[in-house]
C-alpha cells in the first residue's frame, strides 16, 4: 500500500462536486420556511408608511377582534418587558417596535400573531396608528445642516445627527507629503446604498417550551452563536436553555448578520403564547427594512510626483447609517476596515477622517459580501487611482505598476497600519493585461475613436483583509473573533465535522471535508459536515467577511492534525514500534525502516475504540479553536473593456478578465463559482442597482421591478485566471479567503472602463449605477453626475 491519490479522495485541489447540491437541485433543501411545528402560529409586522413622524396613538382594538388573532404586540407592551429597544452590534440602541417616533419608512410598529399569515396580515391593516409627520432627512448633508431635526432624540445628550468622528493615519506626515507633491489629484463621489438582497428573506420560528424552559429558535442567521449570546443578554434567558438552529440559508451576503426586530418579537410571542411562532419576511419588508450596505461619500486626494510615484493619500468619508447605528463590525473600527484602502500600493503617508450620521433611512452599513467597508475602500481607491493617472497623463497600467508593493517587500506595513502577508501583484497585473490584449485594445480604441465610437478599458487592482480576527484586535461587542472545528472520527473511519461557521451557499459541506481528506487521508465522501446548530457546533463567530476559510477552515486543519497526532500513537501501538519510528503519508502510518509495514487511518480509528494502548483515553475526537495570527490578503486584478453608445449612454461589456490569487485553492471549481457570483454582483452595482429615497424619505426600490438583479440575459461572460498562487505564509494550508473579492474589486473596473471611454469629455465622475441617462448626461453636458438622494424626478 502507498499514499493515497489526494485528488481521487477529494482532497485539496479537487474540483469536487458540491455535496449540498444533491438536496438543493432536488428541491429537498430545508429552509426556515419549510419547517412546520405542531400548533405553530404566524406573525406579521405592521411597518411605518412614513420616514419620520411622531406616534400620537396606536389603537389595536379592531385587530384584536378579528377571529384567529392571538396576540397584538406594540412598542408600549414591549416596553413593559424592557424589550422596546435592543442593543445593536455597534454599541447603539435600536427600536424593536416604535414607541415615541418612527425614524424610517418600513420601521416595525406592531406585530400580530394569528392562526395563519393571511389573518395576521389583515389584522395588521386593522391597527389604527395616528402619526404627526416630521421633516425627513435622507443624506448626511441634510443631517448636518443647521437646524436639522435631531433624529435620535430618544438618546440622552444626543443634540445632533452625528454618530461618530473617527480618524486613522498620520495627519502631519500626510500634510508634508502633500506639501512636497508636484500635483494633487482630487475626486469626490458617492457609493450608493445597495441591498444584499438574498433570494430567501429573513425569518424565524421561536419555540418556547414551558415544561423544559428551553427556547429553540430556527432562524436565517449567518452567526447563530452570536444570536444565542444576544438573546441571553437581551431577553435575560439562561444561555444553556437557548438553542439557535440555522437550517439551510438561501443566501446571506451580510444581510443575515444583524439581529432584527422580527426575531425578537417572535421569541417574545412564543414565550407569551407558549407555542411556536413563525415569522417569514416578505420581499418588500426585506428590501426596505433590513441591513443595507454602503451609502458613503468620499472626498479623496492623492499627492503625486510627476514621475508617477504616489507620496500620500488623504480621504474624508461621510457615511449614512440610517436611523440606528447597527453595523456588525469590529468594535475598534468605527468605519469598519475602510482603512485597508491602498493596502496594495506602497504609499508612505496617509490620513483618513470619517464621520457617521443618522438619517431617516433603515439601518445601513452591513458588510454586503464585504469585510466591513472594504468594498467601499477598494472602490474609492481604484477610482482615485484612475483619476490620478489621468491627471498625470500616465498610462493606467503603468501608474499601478510603479506604485504596487513589490514581491520582496512582504510582510508590508500599509499607510494605515495593516501588515499584508504575501502576494505577487506585478505578476497578476501582467497576466491580466496579456489576457485582455492591452496594447492591442488601446490601438483599437484609438481607431474606433476616429470613427466616433467610444471604447473604454477599466482596471481594478486590490488586496483586501480577509479572516477577522486575530482576537487581539478584532471583537464584536467585546466577543473576540476566532473560530472553531470539532471532529469526531467513528470506529469505522467515517467522520463528522462541525464548525462555528455557517454556510449560506458557499459550499462548506464540500470544502471542509476536503481539508480533512488532505490532513488525514479520510476520503471526503466519508466526512459529513454540519454547521449552524448551537447545541452541537462549537462556539464560533459565524460566516461573513470571507472569514470562513481563513479562520474556520484553518481550525478544520488544526483539529485534523490533533486527530492525526493521536492516531500516530495508536499506529505505533498497532505496529509495535515507538512513535518516533512512525512516518506518515496520506492515509497511512508506516514503519520508517520497513515502509511495507503500515496501518491505515481507518485501522487507527478502529483501534481507538477497540485496541488502545494501556492508559490511553479511548475515542478519536477533538476540538480546535483557531485564533489567526494575521488576516489573509488575497490579491486580484479585474480588467473590463466596454463600448459606450454616445447616442443613448447605454454601455456593453466586451470582455472581462479576472486574475485572482487567493493562495491555495481548496476546491478550484467552487472558487470559480465564488468569483463569477461576485463579478455579477459587481456588475449589478455598477450597471443597474438603484435603491434610493425621495425627499420625503420614501424608499424607491422596494421590489424587484425597481431594484434590479441581473439575470443570465444581461450578465456578461468572464475569463478567469488561476495561474498565480501565493500561499498565505501563516494559514495552515496556505489558503486565503476569496468569497467576496470579485464583489469588492469588480465595481471599480466597470466604472473605470466607462469613464475611460468618455475620457475626452473631461468628466471625472458618474456615480453608480451608471444608468444610460447618467452616462448620456455626462457625455452631452460634460459635467459630473451625482446619484446622491433625494432621487431626481426623472430617475
Ligand atoms: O466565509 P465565506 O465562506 O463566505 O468565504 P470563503 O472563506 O472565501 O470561502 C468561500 C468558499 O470558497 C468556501 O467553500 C471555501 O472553502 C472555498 N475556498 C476555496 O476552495 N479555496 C480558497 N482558497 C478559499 C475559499
Amino acid at each position: 500500500m502507498t499514499a493515497l491519490d489526494e485528488i481521487k479522495i477529494g482532497g485539496l485541489g479537487a474540483s469536487r462536486k458540491r455535496v449540498e447540491d444533491n438536496r438543493f437541485i432536488r428541491g429537498k433543501g430545508n429552509y426556515t420556511d419549510d419547517i412546520v411545528l405542531p400548533g405553530m402560529l404566524h406573525m406579521e409586522i405592521l411597518r411605518s408608511p412614513l420616514a419620520h413622524a411622531r406616534i400620537v396613538s396606536i389603537d389595536t382594538s379592531r385587530a384584536w377582534r378579528i377571529p384567529g388573532v392571538h396576540l397584538v404586540l406594540t412598542g408600549e407592551m414591549m416596553a413593559t418587558r424592557n424589550l422596546a429597544w435592543m442593543p445593536t452590534l455597534s454599541y447603539d440602541t435600536q427600536a424593536v417596535l416604535a414607541t415615541d417616533k418612527v425614524r424610517f419608512q418600513g420601521q416595525e410598529v406592531a406585530c400580530v400573531i394569528a392562526d395563519d399569515p393571511y389573518i395576521a396580515k389583515d389584522a395588521c391593516e386593522a391597527i389604527d396608528v395616528e402619526y404627526e409627520p416630521l421633516p425627513a432627512i435622507v443624506n448626511p448633508e441634510q443631517a448636518l445642516a443647521d437646524g436639522a431635526p435631531v433624529i435620535r432624540d430618544d438618546k440622552e445628550g444626543q443634540d445632533s445627527n452625528v454618530i461618530f468622528n473617527w480618524e486613522v493615519g498620520d495627519a502631519a506626515g500626510t500634510e508634508r507629503a502633500f506639501a512636497q507633491a508636484d500635483k494633487t489629484s482630487r475626486l469626490r463621489l458617492h457609493y450608493p446604498r445597495s441591498h444584499p438582497s438574498p433570494i430567501e428573506c429573513c425569518g424565524s420560528i421561536a419555540d418556547f417550551n414551558r415544561a423544559t424552559s428551553k427556547l429553540t429558535v430556527y432562524m436565517t442567521t449567518q452567526a447563530p452563536h452570536i444570536i444565542r449570546a444576544a438573546v441571553a443578554l437581551v431577553a435575560e434567558l439562561p444561555e444553556h436553555m437557548i438553542r439557535i438552529i440555522s437550517p439551510d440559508i438561501g443566501g446571506g451576503f451580510g444581510n443575515k448578520v444583524p439581529v432584527y426586530p422580527g426575531y425578537v418579537c417572535s421569541i417574545l410571542a412564543s414565550i407569551l403564547l407558549e407555542c411556536p411562532v413563525k415569522w417569514i419576511e416578505d420581499k418588500s419588508g426585506n428590501l426596505i427594512s433590513t441591513g443595507f450596505a454602503r451609502d458613503i461619500y468620499l472626498d479623496g486626494e492623492l499627492a503625486l510626483r510627476s514621475d508617477g510615484k504616489i507620496l500620500g493619500v488623504r480621504m474624508h468619508v461621510d457615511s449614512d447609517h440610517g436611523a440606528f447605528f447597527s453595523d456588525a463590525q469590529p468594535s475598534k473600527f468605527k468605519i469598519g476596515l475602510l482603512h485597508s484602502a491602498f493596502a496594495c500600493y506602497n504609499i508612505p503617508a496617509g490620513h483618513i477622517t470619517a464621520r457617521g450620521t443618522y438619517t431617516n433611512k433603515a439601518p445601513g452599513g452591513v458588510a454586503y459580501r464585504c469585510s466591513f467597508r472594504v468594498t467601499e475602500a477598494m472602490f474609492f481607491q481604484e477610482r482615485m487611482i484612475q483619476a490620478a493617472a489621468s491627471d498625470l497623463g500616465m498610462d493606467q497600467a503603468e501608474f499601478r505598476r510603479i506604485n504596487l508593493v513589490r514581491d520582496d517587500q512582504f510582510p508590508f506595513r500599509t499607510p494605515f497600519g495593516f501588515l499584508t502577508d504575501s502576494g505577487q501583484y506585478a505578476k497578476c497585473l501582467d497576466v491580466g493585461l496579456k489576457a485582455v490584449g492591452y496594447e492591442d485594445f488601446r490601438r483599437r480604441q484609438a481607431e474606433a475613436k476616429a470613427r466616433g465610437r467610444l471604447l473604454g478599458l477599466g482596471i481594478s487592482t486590490m488586496t483586501e483583509p480577509l479572516g477577522a480576527g486575530n482576537s487581539r484586535e478584532y471583537d464584536i461587542l467585546g466577543i473576540k473573533m476566532f473560530d472553531s472545528a470539532d471532529l469526531k472520527v467513528h470506529m469505522t473511519g467515517k467522520a463528522i465535522l462541525r464548525t462555528g461557521a455557517k454556510t449560506q451557499g458557499q459550499g462548506h459541506e464540500t470544502t471542509w471535508a476536503q481539508i480533512v481528506a488532505h490532513e488525514l487521508g479520510i476520503p471526503a465522501e466519508d466526512v459529513v459536515v454540519e454547521e449552524g446548530d448551537t447545541d452541537t457546533a462549537p462556539f464560533g463567530m459565524g460566516t461573513y467577511a470571507s472569514r470562513s476559510t481563513p479562520v474556520a477552515g484553518a481550525a478544520v486543519a488544526m483539529v485534523s492534525r490533533k486527530i492525526r497526532a493521536k492516531a500516530r500513537k495508536l499506529a505505533a501501538h498497532l505496529l509495535e514500534v515507538s512513535e518516533e519510528d512512525v512516518e506518515w503519508e496520506l492515509g497511512r502510518f508506516y514503519v520508517r525502516s520497513a515502509p511495507g509495514r503500515g496501518v491505515t487511518i481507518q485501522e487507527c480509528a478502529m483501534a481507538a475504540y477497540s485496541n488502545m494502548p494501556d492508559g490511553m483515553e479511548p475515542g478519536l475526537e477533538n476540538t480546535a479553536y483557531y485564533d489567526p495570527p494575521n488576516l489573509t490578503w488575497p490579491f486580484a486584478v479585474y480588467i473590463v473593456t466596454v463600448e459606450v453608445d454616445p447616442e443613448t449612454g447605454v454601455w456593453d461589456v466586451l470582455n472581462m478578465v479576472a486574475v485572482d490569487d487567493c493562495g491555495v485553492r481548496i476546491n478550484p471549481m467552487i472558487v470559480e463559482g465564488q468569483i463569477m457570483g461576485g463579478l455579477t454582483e459587481a456588475y449589478a452595482m455598477a450597471n443597474m442597482q438603484f435603491i434610493t429615497f425621495d425627499a420625503e424619505g420614501n424608499c424607491v426600490g422596494s421590489n424587484y421591478m425597481d431594484y434590479l438583479l441581473p439575470t443570465a440575459w444581461e450578465t456578461p461572460g468572464y475569463e478567469l485566471h488561476s495561474e498565480v498562487v501565493t500561499p498565505s505564509p501563516h494559514h495552515p494550508i496556505g489558503a486565503k479567503g476569496v468569497g467576496e473579492c470579485a464583489a469588492v474589486g469588480g465595481p471599480a473596473a466597470f466604472v473605470n472602463a466607462v469613464m475611460d471611454a468618455i475620457a475626452d469629455t473631461g468628466v471625472r465622475n458618474i456615480d453608480m449605477p451608471l444608468l444610460p441617462d447618467r452616462v448620456w448626461e455626462a457625455i452631452t453636458k460634460r459635467h459630473d453626475v451625482s446619484g446622491a438622494p433625494p432621487v431626481r424626478s426623472d430617475d
